[in-house]
């Protein structure tokens, strides 16, 4: 007779032992005794617009959801159905919870402040990038969700101002992504290090599957739009070519790979070592990717896991934002990658 190990196959039992994302929220609530548990209740809101929004990128090929939605945003790019129906969704939940006094979305030309009496006189701010990489839903490749959250500094008996939202990224309180992949994952962090949650659809629950991730710090994978190297300063082909090089001792060539979706190439990075970047370059002087719902909260995420974020030369964290929708070069991921990018760039900065 075989007998069948059942503590190693059999799921229910391993079921028995995993951590559901509000379970682990309130767990680490109550390590901080002043703790409100209001970032519990916002963490909430996020899961379920969350929900929400994979249950329609799962249907993506037969729902009404694929394509353009026929307005642009603020920034001159195409709006797709599910960018709208995504902000729209986080939104009402973040403003249903009454611990948000406002939000600032890239779908959105100003910062929306919430006026309902629930969530006037609230203590949080949020920023998100509702569906990031949302070019490539479409065509069936991973896209995410991108939020970092922030205490305002206006008083909180006036009105949500911009100040509110124009803080540095060392500010932030917590901040994470979604990733609508493979399997839907939900990263955060509150300055305490990583975890990410893995969300099992058939009973709608968030799962702690990778408890305090780090970033190895030697990575061997770039990932960049090479179709733009023309247009690149001389420090990032030069490490583009270096990536390229072969060496043993440092394991090069490294790998390259690009999907499009910062928080799909970010993730792939964070799990396996490497590098993002998005340069600066003639035509966009300051890159591409935004600093307040972009790049601030992948920069938190990677510095919690042991890595790095700069803009080339400075910490991402520190920059002072001065407009919502500001963009910043970003070059984030393994520590001695982006110590190495800055390195190049340093070197070639006057050619
Ligand atoms: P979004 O869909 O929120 O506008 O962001 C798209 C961003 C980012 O996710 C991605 O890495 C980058 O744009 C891709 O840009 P290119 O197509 O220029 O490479
Ligand atoms: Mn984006
Ligand atoms: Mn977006």
């Amino acid at each position: 007779m075989v007998k069948q190990d059942i503590t190693s196959s059999n799921t229910e039992l391993q079921l028995k032992n995993l951590t559901t994302l509000g379970e682990f929220v309130i767990r680490k609530q109550h390590e901080y005794p002043g703790a409100t548990g209001d970032l519990s209740q916002i963490f909430g809101a996020i899961r379920l617009a969350s929900k929400l929004v994979h249950r329609e990128i799962n249907k993506a090929g037969i729902a009404d959801i694929v394509g353009a939605a026929g307005a642009e945003n603020i920034q001159g790019e195409q709006q797709q159905k599910l960018d709208v129906y995504a902000n729209e969704k986080f939104k009402a939940a973040l403003a249903a919870r009454g611990l948000v006094c406002g939000i600032a979305s890239e779908e959105e030309e100003h910062f929306v402040e919430f006026t309902h009496d629930l969530s006037r006189g609230s203590k949080y701010v949020v920023l998100i990038d509702p569906v990031d990489g949302s070019s490539n839903i479409d065509v069936n490749v991973g896209v995410g969700t991108i939020f970092s959250i922030y205490k305002r500094v206006s008083p909180p008996d006036g009105p949500v101002t911009l100040d509110d939202f124009l803080q540095p990224g060392t500010e932030q309180v917590a901040a994470g992504y979604v990733i609508f992949g493979s399997s839907t994952m939900l990263v955060y962090t509150t300055g305490q290090g990583v975890n990410g949650f893995t969300f099992d659809p058939s009973i709608g629950v968030f799962y702690l599957s990778h408890e305090n991730m780090r970033i190895p710090e030697d990575g061997h994978i770039y990932s960049v739009n090479e179709g733009n190297y023309v247009h690149f300063h001389q420090g990032v082909k030069k490490y583009i070519k270096y990536c390229q090089e072969i060496d043993e001792s440092t394991n090069r060539p490294y790998t390259s790979r690009y999907i499009g979706s910062l928080v799909a190439d970010f993730h792939r990075n964070l799990l396996k070592g490497g590098i993002y970047f998005y340069p600066s370059y003639a035509n966009n002087p300051n890159g591409k990717l935004r600093l307040l719902y972009e790049c601030n909260p992948m920069a938190f995420l990677a510095e919690q896991a042991g890595g790095r974020a700069s803009n080339g030369s400075q910490r991402i964290l520190e920059l002072r934002p001065t407009e919502l929708h500001q963009r910043t070069p970003l070059f984030v991921g393994s520590k001695n990658m982006v110590d190495d990018v800055e390195q190049h760039i340093a070197e070639h900065a006057n050619s």
